[in-house]
């Protein structure tokens, strides 16, 4: 049976870099079932709902949802569009491509961002007038669900594994985070290590070429997945993916882009490489690979956005893409 996809561009440049990223799925795979439906700023304009009830059925039924960004409402949207796909593990490559001015060219690694609990489980409160607390939650199952991700990830590519933590102050919770990931490490023939978040960060920016895979508690894989991306410069490059066991949602990590959006100038390759992890969730890897080298082709010979000194449209760079494909 022919897949589903759940198409949900949001406002802003996600109108144009969505729709350039689903003409190269039609490409690879003609037999998808599009389906598309709103969500963001304007529609909350609109009816009043940044996510409207049939959005959230659409990517809860669909089997992978490409979304690109909402404005304002950004975390009415993504935060309930990720737990409508019970997504656990937030995956963000982040690799340097040529034809790009990367801080750090040789970086290609990623993170494998444990996606519902520590910090942001949501426990906080005000006890007291100006004393407020906040309860970080880590649990076995989750610690496991994404350690197994992360290394079943690095197993299949051959890839070495580091397991990100804070564990020598945090020693009940990121203790357990540390302890468990270990353990579950210990039924793969990968290559693991363990490393201080803080060291890590320092470490990242010195040596990206060290690390492969890197499997962080859920703040810790927000922060240093945002360090890293600084080392290759570019967000219009870089995409994520909200990975569950049913489904999952693959999103570019840039937002709306206010400042350049409806001049049909925004890079598209966040978007598609973000096609690209989608066709190899639901098991088109020679597609995923085909996307991905496209993108990477068009990268090293241009036309380049703006963003990337050129002076190509959208438009441009999706012909392009398409052309490689
Ligand atoms: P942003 O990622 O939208 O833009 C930051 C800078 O990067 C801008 O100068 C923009 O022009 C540039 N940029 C981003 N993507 C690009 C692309 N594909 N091509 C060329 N240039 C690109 O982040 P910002 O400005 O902090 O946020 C703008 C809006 O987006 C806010 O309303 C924010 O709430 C929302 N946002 C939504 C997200 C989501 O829906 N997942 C994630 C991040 C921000
Ligand atoms: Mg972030």
């Amino acid at each position: 049976m022919a897949e589903q996809i759940a198409i949900v561009p949001g406002d802003g440049i996600g109108k144009e870099v969505v729709p350039a990223a689903r003409e190269v799925l039609e490409s690879v795979e003609p037999d998808f079932e599009f389906a598309e439906a709103d969500a963001g700023d304007a529609v909350k304009e609109e009816t009043g709902t940044a996510l409207p009830e049939e959005t959230r059925e659409l990517a809860a039924s669909a089997d992978a949802t490409l979304f690109g960004a909402a404005g304002e409402t950004a975390a009415d949207v993504i935060l309930p569009l990720r737990r409508a796909v019970d997504s656990f593990a937030n995956v963000r490559p982040v690799r340097a491509y040529p034809g790009t001015e990367a801080l750090k060219p040789e970086t290609d690694l990623v993170f494998v961002r444990e996606n519902t609990e520590g910090v942001y489980a949501g426990h906080e409160s005000e006890i007291a007038p100006g004393v407020t607390t906040l309860t970080r939650v880590v649990t076995e199952a989750a610690s496991e669900e994404i350690a197994r991700y992360g290394f079943e990830y690095a197993a299949n590519r051959g890839e070495s594994v580091t397991i990100a933590h804070k564990a020598n102050v945090m020693r009940t919770t990121d203790g357990l985070f540390l302890e468990t990931a270990e353990s579950v490490g210990a039924e793969f023939d990968v290559p693991t290590d363990d490393a201080l978040m803080d060291a890590l960060a320092m470490h990242l920016v010195q040596r990206p070429e060290e690390y492969d895979v890197v499997i962080c508690p859920n703040l810790a894989g927000d922060v240093l997945s945002d360090l890293a991306a600084g080392l290759v410069g570019g967000l219009g490059l870089l995409p994520s993916a909200n990975v569950g066991d049913e489904r999952a949602l693959f999103e570019p990590v840039h937002g709306t882009a206010p400042d350049i959006a409806g001049e049909g100038v925004a890079n598209p390759s966040a978007a598609m490489l973000s096609a690209a992890m989608l066709l190899e969730y639901l098991g088109y890897e020679s597609e995923g690979e085909r996307v991905r080298s496209a993108v990477k082709a068009t990268l090293s010979s241009g036309p380049h956005t703006p963003d990337l000194g050129g002076e190509a449209t959208t438009g441009d760079v999706t012909e392009a893409v398409l052309a490689e494909l």
